[in-house]
């Protein structure tokens, strides 16, 4: 479209101006430009509209639909004065680009004065990928780029964070939720802060249906059964959610958790979960080997007499005619650290057995579970293990250095973009402390993606202390296992 354009104001150079006149940024730019016409030869001149629409339809792109009086939308923007917000930066970035038009017609008339017109040229094509490389900014620094052609009544939702996100909302409570709660007697409270900033995640704007849905009850009442309503926000990206000022529903009557010495592998008391959204209605049904009635990534670990019990304690997966297996034993990790390994995180699907495991080798594991499916976060906690309801949209919730070790299964396995497990990986890094460990155990993805995943955790630069790859049997041979154990270098790295 662009260059249709370009060719478009090639044939027709006078009357292009007149009909961009009306745009102008700044009259005097205009004028200007007109001025120097006479002595500019027409290609650059042509270059310089050129950028300049390019500015223009980038402009009126992101600026039309927001404002109230689209006729005068370009103009506001351009005095720094107009508007104060979040479009600081582009008015900068705006002020930039004009000033640097302006600078660069004043040297092209000095140059054309000698005459070289092919340096000038060629100078051109720089200033013109300069130019454009400042206007890319200016979109990508743009809060949202939503769809230009939705409806009238939403025009106010296209830069919710334009008079902070308030006002993007319905709901009261909502509002009220969102905005920054001042300290009292307007003094910076202990932690240095001049107020409470609640947040939220900012996907919630892009479901603000649900939310909104989610958000609408009665200040102290009981809040409705909707913790799958939340649960489902929270996966979509709104996450943190906000909190609320209702009850949450309990299990009407909740009996006593059994004590530590027995909870931890036993089904259960079927009271004290609330079962009204799951396809089971008790802990016996999940356990039993039917499918479809948990969740299938892990249809048996709800079976802890059979399935669960010798998990990292036995080698149980091996395959017989290969003698390969995936699985690292507890005692067999814990021996590459003897001593040393005490709390971590089992960023994994699962009910807990691994906490419950690495609990009788004297190591306090975290175990981050979403209840897809099944109540995964209360069966561990009714094991006497602590559930972390925890996505995996969230930077996790330690500190650098802190965990000795992180272990995740059947979580990342072949479905996460390549991008999203750096970003992954990075953040468990920063989490590991150094001489920690990362345990992958039994990651498995299709064998020709498998390379280009190994890349991913050799970029972390850990130390391995065991890494197997095993192909995967039950599905044509074409899916493969890979675990590790792994240890995190001391940083920086030491220089030789
Ligand atoms: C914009 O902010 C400045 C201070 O940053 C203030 O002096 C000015 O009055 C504000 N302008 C408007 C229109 O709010
Ligand atoms: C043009 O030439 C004059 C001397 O003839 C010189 O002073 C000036 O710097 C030159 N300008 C450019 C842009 O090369
Ligand atoms: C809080 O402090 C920041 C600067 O640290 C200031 O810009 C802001 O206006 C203050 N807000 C209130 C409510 O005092
Ligand atoms: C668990 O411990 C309690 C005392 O703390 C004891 O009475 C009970 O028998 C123990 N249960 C099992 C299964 O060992
Ligand atoms: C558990 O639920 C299943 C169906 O979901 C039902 O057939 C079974 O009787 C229940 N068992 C108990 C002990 O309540
Ligand atoms: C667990 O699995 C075993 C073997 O498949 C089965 O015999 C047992 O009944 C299951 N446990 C429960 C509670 O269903
Ligand atoms: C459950 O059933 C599946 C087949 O449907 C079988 O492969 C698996 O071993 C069974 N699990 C248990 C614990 O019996
Ligand atoms: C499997 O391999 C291990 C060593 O890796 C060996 O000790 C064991 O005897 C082997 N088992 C069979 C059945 O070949
Ligand atoms: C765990 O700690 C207890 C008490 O300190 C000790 O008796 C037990 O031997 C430890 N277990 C392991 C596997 O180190």
């Amino acid at each position: 479209m662009l260059l249709s354009l370009f060719l478009m104001l090639k044939r027709t150079p006078g009357n292009s101006e007149v009909q961009y006149s009306a745009e102008m940024p700044k009259p005097n730019n205009f004028m200007k430009l007109k001025a120097w016409r006479g002595r500019l030869h027409r290609p650059i001149l042509l270059l310089v509209i050129f950028a300049l629409l390019m500015f223009i339809i980038t402009l009126s792109k992101f600026y039309s639909v927001r404002s109230i009086f689209p006729t005068d939308t370009f103009c506001n923007h351009m005095k720094p004065e107009s508007r104060n917000g979040t479009g600081s930066e582009v008015r900068i970035t705006m002020q930039t680009v004009i000033q640097k038009i302006q600078l660069e017609m004043s040297t092209m008339r000095d140059m054309l004065s000698n005459s070289s017109s092919s340096a000038s040229l060629s100078r051109y094509s720089a200033f013109l990928a300069d130019i454009l490389a400042l206007i890319e900014s200016t979109q990508s620094s743009l809060p949202f780029s939503e769809d230009p052609h939705q409806h009238d009544s939403e025009r106010s939702s296209l830069h919710p964070l334009s008079n902070g996100p308030a006002d993007y909302f319905f709901i009261e409570e909502m509002r009220k939720y969102v905005r920054m709660k001042p300290n009292r007697l307007g003094k910076k409270n202990f932690m240095g802060a001049n107020g409470t900033f609640t947040s939220v995640g900012h996907a919630c704007f892009a479901v603000k249906k649900e939310l909104e849905e989610y958000m609408d009850y009665d200040i102290g009442e009981i809040c409705n059964d909707d913790w799958k309503l939340a649960q489902k926000l929270m996966i979509h990206g709104c996450d943190p959610l906000p909190r609320r000022r209702c009850f949450s529903r309990a299990p009407k009557l909740y009996s006593r958790p059994f004590p530590i010495n027995e909870s931890l592998w036993k089904l259960p008391n079927n009271r004290n979960v609330r079962w009204s959204q799951y396809r089971c209605k008790n802990f016996t049904c999940l356990a039993s080997n039917s499918t479809g009635k948990g969740f299938f990534k892990c249809a048996d670990c709800f079976n802890l007499s059979h399935h669960e019990i010798p998990r990292w304690i036995e080698q149980v997966n091996l395959q017989p005619n290969l003698n390969l297996t995936a699985d690292f034993l507890i005692p067999e990790v814990l021996e590459i650290k003897p001593g040393e390994i005490r709390i971590g995180l089992d960023f994994s699907v699962g009910t807990g057995t691994f906490a419950a495991r690495m609990r009788e080798f004297n190591v306090t594991i975290v175990s981050a579970a979403i209840n897809l499916g099944a109540p995964f976060n209360e069966m561990i906690a009714l094991r006497g293990l602590v559930p972390l309801y925890l996505t995996i949209n969230q930077r996790l919730p330690f500190f650098d250095n802190s965990l000795d070790m992180i272990h995740t299964t059947r979580f990342l396995d072949g479905w996460i973009d390549f991008v999203l497990l750096d970003f992954v990986l990075y953040d468990w890094d920063r989490v590991i402390r150094p001489g920690g460990l990362l345990w992958i155990d039994s990651f498995f993805c299709l064998k020709e993606d498998l390379d280009d995943y190994l890349e991913a955790f050799k970029m972390l630069r850990y130390k391995k202390h065991k890494w197997v790859v095993v192909p995967k049997l039950d599905r044509d041979d074409r899916e493969v296992f890979f675990s590790a154990v792994l240890e995190k270098p001391p940083r920086p790295f030491r220089i030789m």
